[in-house]
């Protein structure tokens, strides 16, 4: 049904805002005159009415060394006064901040109030381990509000935190310990997943366990927090527990004054080469654009507003939509631990109607996969209090958006498809609710005070609606700061391209249609984006061919109805292991081995064994064949392969 509305009805379809949400809106269309008018005047202006500054800036944006940003450089912050403490002293401290729900349905209520003393503890102890400014602490934990309350500790102290997706192996984590040089590393004895313990301390065990290479270990202490009570190891002098130490701290703690430009945090994401990097966010800016995004975009009105925001903290989207972005408005959020789909296909949907949840933010795979299930699943609970839904992290298909709307919105709710980054801190391009006149599949417009464009390879604007790729034309004030240690791999990630320009290089191709709306077209590099995660086809291959059994292995991301791209991994197998094994067996291990090194979600839809990879004469893999053979199309064009013969040789064994 949806299917053939989507047909019929192409992508004309408008929706324009309710002269309902319109009167009610937070954002004005004076927005966009004021930013063109005066771009900097216009973050300025941001910055002081939703942020206090210990110390006002006078400077806006310091572009005098590029690519190297700063913003607000001579004003002083706290980040987590701002997210704390001001709204208790503003009188809100009896305000709910989270509505915690554990996987197992336990439930904790934290008022602004607690949450600060929490924070202000944590502070404490950070401090009393020797953690300091510029110190960077690791965060690896599930979805819960100590979490939370790490991240803020650590920024209030002015250190740097660097969360880890509780789903990474211990081998992700180490390297990222490594990489950081961190000195604390905040975990759990576990969490809980689908109605299990799946523990963690074991890993950052294993993560920190002697290497023999005589490597310097940076980390001193490890801060467990007790949560499935799992029976863990235990490291005398370098473990300590959470509830020993934390309530025992005193809750007093004033939150000093850092520049600007203090960083706040590193994030791993995956790029085009096996390392991931250490995306750098800085404090004044990020916060800017984090709070102004969130009340923009999702139209809040903290005094009544409940958000919800699906997104793991280990994910960019959980730093800036559950952390910072709601913090920092003083809003009222839902943190939730567990599935979507455990113990019954309705969970998201009954906690919707128990906390009464009325702007609502995730990814499209999700809404994919509630899709298949059915709308009788979400029509069984009370969906009324939503008022606004939000989608990020991969292209939304039009039919889903259209189900996001009429299932789960009532058919009322206005869609904000928000574009952005890792690097980019946040939101970058999205209607705005109330005001833009929305489009299913199309993110639509860069955000007042962000210039989007789409060139050529050369820089030049496309300016009909072929595609190109997609640009930022001026630097933002949450726009990432480098890639930790390595200044040069920054400047030629994201700048060498477009040099000439001065323009930040997204790594996306886009279009822009005849209303001069964009449409993201994903990935133009070797980076997949599986479920909304990103993940590089070099640090998968570089996992593979660390297998004993593997000769050599090729990765790409083919495209997937639920997931919206797959990896599907071409490996050749060294002849001594065919002779022992069955390809099947091998293929099999392989998966489980590339999750084990990597994490659950980089392991491989499909492993084909097969005899040969498809390379030109200068020995570089063609994936855009092994693309055609995953998605099961004609194999296009092979002249430029060393030995033509190849890709129908795969092809058979694929088969
Ligand atoms: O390809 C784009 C896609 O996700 C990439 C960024 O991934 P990550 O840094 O993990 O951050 C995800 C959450 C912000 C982008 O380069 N992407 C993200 N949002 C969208 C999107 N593609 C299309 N539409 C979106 N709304």
């Amino acid at each position: 049904m949806s299917s053939q509305i989507d047909h019929l009805l192409d992508e004309s379809r408008h929706f324009p805002p309710s002269a309902e949400f319109a009167a009610q809106a937070v954002a004005q269309p004076a927005l966009y005159e004021h930013a063109a008018a005066d771009r900097e005047g216009f973050w300025a202006d941001q910055s002081r009415e939703l942020l206090h500054w210990h110390t006002p800036f006078t400077q806006v944006l310091d572009w005098s060394t590029p690519p190297f940003a700063k913003w607000f450089d001579d004003g002083e912050i706290n980040v987590a006064y701002n997210c704390l403490d001001r709204h208790v002293e503003a009188g809100n401290g009896d305000r709910v901040a989270l509505f915690f729900e554990g996987e197992p349905g336990d439930q904790r209520r934290i008022t602004y109030a607690e949450l600060t003393d929490e924070v202000k503890r944590v502070a404490n102890v950070l401090t009393e381990m020797g953690v300091g400014q510029g110190d960077r602490v690791a965060i690896y934990l599930p979805m819960i509000p100590e979490a939370v309350a790490s991240m803020l500790a650590v920024a209030r102290i002015g250190a740097i935190h660097s969360v880890v997706f509780g789903g990474f192996s211990a081998d992700s984590l180490r390297s990222r310990i490594d990489d950081a040089g961190a000195k604390v590393v905040i975990t759990a004895d576990g969490g809980f997943r689908k109605g299990r313990v799946s523990p963690l301390k074991p890993a950052v065990d294993q993560a920190l366990a002697d290497r023999g290479d005589g490597e310097q270990k940076t980390v001193e202490h490890v801060l467990v927090v007790r949560r499935t009570e799992n029976e863990v190891e235990w490291a005398e002098g370098r473990d300590v527990w959470w509830h020993d130490v934390v309530p025992a701290a005193s809750a007093e703690h004033t939150a000093e004054a850092f520049p600007a430009e203090n960083p706040l945090f590193i994030l791993y994401t995956s790029g085009t080469t096996g390392k991931p990097k250490g995306i750098l966010h800085t404090s004044g800016g990020y916060l800017t654009q984090a709070a102004y995004t969130h009340k923009n975009v999702f139209d809040l009105k903290p005094e009544t507003d409940v958000f919800w925001c699906t997104a793991d903290i280990g994910w960019i989207t959980g730093h800036s939509y559950v952390t910072y972005g709601p913090l920092a408005n003083g809003a009222t959020q839902v943190l939730f631990e567990g599935t979507p789909d455990s113990p019954h296909p309705g969970r998201w949907w009954e906690l919707i109607e128990r906390y009464g949840v009325t702007i609502f933010y995730t990814a499209p795979t999700a809404i994919r996969s509630f899709m298949k299930i059915g709308r009788s699943v979400p029509q069984q609970f009370d969906l009324s209090s939503l008022r606004l839904l939000g989608s990020v992290g991969e292209p939304i298909n039009p039919e889903a958006w259209m189900w996001y709307r009429e299932v789960i919105g009532g058919d009322k709710t206005p869609i904000v498809d928000t574009w952005w980054q890792t690097e980019t801190g946040a939101i970058m391009v999205s209607p705005l609710p109330g005001v833009t006149s929305t489009k299913p599949g199309s993110a639509q417009v860069a955000l007042p005070g962000i210039s989007i464009d789409v060139v050529d390879e050369s820089g030049t604007p496309i300016r009909d609606e072929s595609g190109g790729l997609l640009v930022v034309t001026e630097p933002w004030p949450s726009m990432l700061r480098g890639i930790w240690g390595d200044p040069e791999r920054f400047k030629e990630t994201y700048w060498e391209k477009f040099e000439a320009q001065g323009y930040y290089f997204a790594g996306d191709g886009a279009r822009h249609d005849e209303d001069g709306d964009l449409w993201l077209l994903g990935r133009v590099d070797d980076v997949m984006n599986v479920s909304g995660h990103r993940l590089s086809t070099a640090e998968i291959e570089s996992s593979l061919v660390a297998h004993e059994a593997t000769a050599e292995a090729a990765v790409v991301g083919a495209s997937d109805e639920t997931t919206g791209q797959a990896v599907v991994a071409f490996v050749i197998l060294k002849e001594s292991y065919l002779a022992e094994h069955t390809p099947e067996g091998l293929a099999q291990q392989l998966r489980l081995w590339v999750g084990e090194q990597i994490g659950p979600i980089a392991r491989p839809r499909d492993v084909y064994i097969v005899g040969e990879l498809p390379k030109t004469r200068s020995g570089k893999i063609m994936r855009r064949l092994l693309r055609d053979v995953a998605e099961g199309r004609e194999v296009g064009d092979t002249t430029t392969l060393a030995d033509t013969a190849v890709m129908s040789i795969i092809s058979a064994q694929v088969k």
